[in-house]
């Protein structure tokens, strides 16, 4: 195939690459992060996953504040998606959203990975719906092990949900 003519989105093309969050990035995490398969993979999302004023104060928040790492997750230089890490109930836990249009192309455990390798932290944390096999999927490639229970509101779900708690020890 003629190299211009390479699908930008084809995995086997792409290059994953971790860059500090700009202000540009907020609106298309937001576009992201409507969509309704995923807010219900995620289950723990925003109480009004449409309302663009919060989610831009939201992360502004973010943004100030040095406690809490991101990354934005390049794709072939395109906005793929985020990497946050945070303290979450004494725990220091890792969370990641990607675009619909980047899932099933390894990124997200790609990009999880070279996110791991920037932060020191042992145990690391992260928290998952039970049915989200996706995301359980991704973590356990990446070495975490489940290390408990838990459920909890889950505004996409409309109630309680089973999540499991992961841990990486190295
Ligand atoms: C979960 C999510 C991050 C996965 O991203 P991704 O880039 O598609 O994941 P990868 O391509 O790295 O896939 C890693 C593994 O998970 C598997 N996988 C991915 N999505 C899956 C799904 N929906 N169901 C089952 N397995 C899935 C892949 O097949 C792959 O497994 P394999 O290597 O054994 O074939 C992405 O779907 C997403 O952002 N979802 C919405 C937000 C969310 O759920 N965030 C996590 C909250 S805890």
């Amino acid at each position: 195939m003629h190299p211009e003519n390479k699908d930008p989105l084809e995995p086997q093309n792409g290059e994953v690459r971790l860059r500090e969050v700009i202000h540009s990035d907020l609106e298309i995490f937001f576009e992201q992060q409507l969509d309704p398969e995923s807010n219900r993979m995620a289950a723990f999302t925003a109480r009004e996953p449409g309302d663009q004023g919060a989610f831009t104060a939201h992360w502004i928040r973010i943004q100030g504040n040095q406690a809490i790492l991101k990354k934005t997750i390049l794709f072939n230089g395109r906005v793929a998606g985020y990497l946050v890490a945070f303290d979450l109930l004494g725990e220091f836990s890792v969370g990641y959203w990607l675009g619909k249009a980047y899932w099933g192309k390894g990124i997200a455990t790609r990009g999880l990975a070279l996110f791991l390798a920037g932060i020191p932290t042992r145990p690391l944390y992260a928290r998952a719906a039970k049915d989200n096999a996706g995301s359980l999927r991704v973590l356990a490639k990446c070495g975490f092990k489940i290390a408990g229970e838990d459920r909890g509101f889950a505004y996409a779900r409309g109630g309680e949900t089973e999540e499991l708690i992961l841990r990486l020890e190295k």
